[in-house]
């Protein structure tokens, strides 16, 4: 018999889904555990006795862990499964990748860098607020803010109420009636950019993601992914195995 461990752990480590989001899953009772939902927390399974199925499916404690980078189009949601039956990320991603899920959210109409996982600790380590793991986005705003609306978005605008917290951003390129600005931020509320720009009054036209962390898009072609690098890994607090130690 192995170590009794709590569901929504389990979850985590078979992939599906981070833990915090495991507890949601659960009293949704979406989860089984030998043919019987159970939708409350807290309870322990063995994870080597115990059936446990998600939407009906088994799912298996998984010893491989993956970590992808997407350049995300627009036009696909970020979540594993749409109910209005929209294009998803997964769409875009091969089925032998197994059970991975995206880190985070992009909107529907933004590009750019999406990571994605079956590693519910690493996704709980880069979206915890403490860390504030930093995030760059190439965004085209209608005009051209002027000064004074620069430092505003350096110093924080009002979204939804609250002050955001100081960005950097840098002008990287203008003309009569667009520019393209690059705003680094280190929180992750809804919309965060787009708001923070209709805030000053420069609506976004294009929005896309370049940098998370240590980690650059550079020019991972428009709907393509890659695996990351044990490097890449390595910074970012993932777990290397047997076919990363080789690179
Ligand atoms: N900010 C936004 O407005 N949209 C995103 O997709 C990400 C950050």
């Amino acid at each position: 018999m192995a170590e009794p461990m709590r569901l929504q752990k389990f979850l985590a480590l078979c992939g599906i889904t981070s833990r915090r989001a495991a507890e949601e899953i659960i009293s949704s009772g979406r989860v089984t555990v030998n043919d019987a939902v159970v939708s409350t927390l807290g309870i322990k399974i063995d994870p080597e006795q115990d059936a446990v199925t998600v939407d009906g499916k088994p799912v298996f404690l998984q010893t491989q862990h993956v970590y992808i980078m997407l350049n995300k189009p627009r036009g696909y949601i970020t979540t594993v499964h749409d109910e209005q039956g929209r294009p998803t990320v997964m769409d875009l991603l091969p089925a032998e990748l197994g059970r991975i899920y995206p880190i985070g959210r992009l909107d529907y109409d933004t590009e750019g860098l999406l990571l994605l996982t079956n590693d519910g600790d690493f996704t709980q380590r880069l979206t915890h607020p403490s860390h504030e793991v930093s995030k760059t986005y190439l965004a085209k705003v209608r005009g051209v803010p002027d000064d004074r609306a620069l430092k505003q978005l350096r110093t924080g605008v009002l979204v939804d109420g609250r002050k955001t917290h100081p960005a950097q951003v840098l002008v990287k390129h203008k003309n009569e009636t667009s520019t393209v600005l690059a705003i680094t931020i280190h929180e992750g509320r809804n919309r965060q950019v787009r708001k923070m720009c209709n805030a000053i009054g420069h609506p976004v036209v294009f929005l896309r993601r370049i940098a998370e962390g240590s980690l650059r898009l550079g020019d991972l072609p428009v709907g393509s992914f890659r695996h990351l690098t044990a490097d890449e890994v390595r910074t970012l607090g993932g777990k290397l195995h047997a076919d990363h130690k080789k690179n």
